[in-house]
């Protein structure tokens, strides 16, 4: 048992105010105070975050941030921007900073300077990304290159394509891009039917270059490429790599040199701004790509120059804290009212559920609270049509962030008014609700009030950007790594290793040998064994 957390003086203090806040509705906190929008919003590079909306008041937030200060947030976001070994499982230091940090810039593991190596594989993606799209690099039989197929699982494929959904507007549209990921073949079928294999280009994504659902694409894509083309030299103009693993590029018969390095400490969920943006730079091209790098870097600046009361991400952490292990919030909901936006969600599902879906500390003990909150949305309005119900009238108490814009990238009459005009309010709804009073006053037949009333004081948290640009994306990425991050040392957790997902990884193997060997004999247990032969019998 760890009895860290619950014994710090801010944590005992925060369970004390937690009694004496718990009823205050939100309503009754913003008729005492007419600043409190402005009391409770930063607006910092071009992000208003207004956490007005929330179930606290400045007591809560100074012994939050005091919860932050007794947990060493100050200090600690250094030890990982200066390459400390934070990853104490693995022994690796955490640096996706590092690959948005400008040129000339000095950042040391084990004693090297690793800035000149992060900016030329970006010189190289860049120069590749050129050729692809100015039609420079041909195919094997000499085809300009129209279809780019991405092959990727978990972070070597949410990020890529999350990055590109949310900036299609700027991609080059003479190119086809697409992203497999799955196992089941449907999606490699799928993802070839109808193209021309001589103009076709797979980007083989994969840090580790040994993950069965990628490799097993990736050699299927080969033997389609194989099948139209018919000559193993073929691969090497259809074929590049972007992974850690050089041997195993090699022996998958991928020329190294059309291989797109990085390093042991960029974590798999943290690598969209690595060699695993490829895909992204090749269709926003490396201008708008380096926007996108210095949106990151901006927040990242942030992150670490901020003092804890004014820093975005720091308040974020705090917040999600304060609803996880105060009000036992279970979720954290997350409705981007961009339409562009719509793969950001399943993005940041990987980012913080892989990050912090952890139950043992740093020194190895149980935790005895509770850890990573259930990320989870969809773009507004589409939402507001299905689950918002439950959200302003179920039983659940679930936090929400809300992403809009001012701008619209296709203004179209008043699409971005009645969006815009939905975004703001569901958080007014969520927060204040309609009492029984209001609703009597409007007519309501007497049997229907009790159906109409929405409690309200349901928080949410809203985050206003000037239009979607890739600086902007990048600003919102790096916001909630560092989140995630801070909420990790409030929860003495590491947030940047993933041992959960190996079992089920070793089982499947085993179970892949039972189900290709009909005469294995099984050792399961009973609902296992059964379901693995009534497998076997269709086979
Ligand atoms: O199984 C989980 C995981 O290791 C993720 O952390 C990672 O993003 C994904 O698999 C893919 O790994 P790789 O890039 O090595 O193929």
């Amino acid at each position: 048992m760890n009895a860290g957390l619950k014994n710090l003086e801010s944590w005992k203090n925060l369970e004390k105010h937690f009694g004496e806040i718990k009823n205050v509705h939100i309503k009754t906190l913003f008729s005492g105070d007419r600043n409190r929008a402005k009391r409770f919003t930063l607006n910092k590079l071009g992000i208003y975050f207004d956490f007005s909306r929330h179930r606290i008041n400045e007591k809560t937030l100074d012994l939050l941030l005091m919860l932050a200060e007794e947990r060493g947030v100050e200090k600690r976001r250094l030890e990982m921007f200066d390459g400390g070994k934070i990853n104490i499982t693995e022994h690796r230091a955490v640096l996706h900073t590092a690959l948005r940090a400008p040129k000339g810039s000095e950042i040391f593991v084990d004693g090297k300077n690793i800035v000149p190596e992060v900016h030329d594989v970006l010189h190289k993606m860049s120069a590749f990304a050129d050729k692809i799209r100015n039609g420079q690099w041909k195919g094997f039989s000499g085809k300009t290159i129209k279809n780019i197929i991405n092959i990727g699982i978990g972070g070597s494929d949410l990020g890529p394509v999350m990055a590109y959904e949310a900036l299609r507007y700027y991609s080059d549209r003479s190119l086809n891009f697409r992203f497999v990921s799955n196992v089941d073949g449907s999606d490699l079928a799928e993802a070839v039917n109808g193209i021309d294999a001589e103009e076709t280009l797979f980007i083989v994504a994969s840090k580790t270059f040994t993950t069965l659902e990628t490799m097993t694409n990736a050699n299927s894509a080969r033997s389609w490429i194989l099948s139209k083309l018919d000559d193993n030299e073929a691969v090497a103009k259809h074929f590049v790599a972007l992974s850690t693993n050089a041997a195993e590029v090699s022996k998958f018969g991928i020329d190294t040199k059309n291989m797109f390095g990085f390093w042991d400490w960029v974590g798999g969920r943290y690598s969209m701004t690595s060699a695993i943006g490829l895909s992204t730079m090749i269709a926003i091209g490396p201008e708008n790509y380096s926007q996108l790098l210095h949106g990151f870097h901006q927040m990242d600046e942030h992150f670490r120059k901020t003092p804890l009361r004014k820093n975005i991400p720091v308040i974020m952490a705090l917040l999600g804290v304060w609803y996880n292990n105060f009000f036992n919030a279970e979720t954290q909901a997350v409705y981007p009212y961009e339409n562009y936006l719509k793969r950001f969600p399943a993005y940041l599902q990987q980012l913080t559920m892989e990050s912090n879906g952890k139950q043992t500390t740093l020194k190895g003990q149980k935790v005895d609270y509770q850890t990573g909150a259930i990320f989870w949305g969809e773009p507004g309005t589409n939402g507001q049509h299905s689950f918002y119900q439950l959200v302003h009238q179920g039983t659940k108490l679930i936090p929400v962030d809300f992403i809009g814009f001012k701008k619209s990238l296709n203004p179209l009459s008043s699409h971005q008014d009645y969006l815009i005009a939905n975004m703001l309010a569901q958080g007014e709804a969520l927060a204040f609700g309609k009492t029984d009073e209001e609703v009597r006053a409007e007519g309501v037949a007497p049997e229907l009030i009790p159906h109409k009333v929405f409690d309200g004081n349901r928080p949410s948290s809203t985050f206003f950007l000037d239009v979607l640009t890739p600086a902007n994306l990048g600003k919102l990425v790096a916001m909630y790594e560092h989140c995630v991050y801070v909420q990790s040392l409030i929860w003495d957790i590491n947030a940047f290793d993933q041992w959960g997902v190996e079992l089920g990884k070793v089982l499947a193997k085993n179970i892949i040998h039972e189900i290709e060997d009909a005469n294995a004999s099984l050792n399961h247990d009973s609902s296992t064994n059964a379901l693995i032969d009534l497998y076997r019998s269709s086979k």
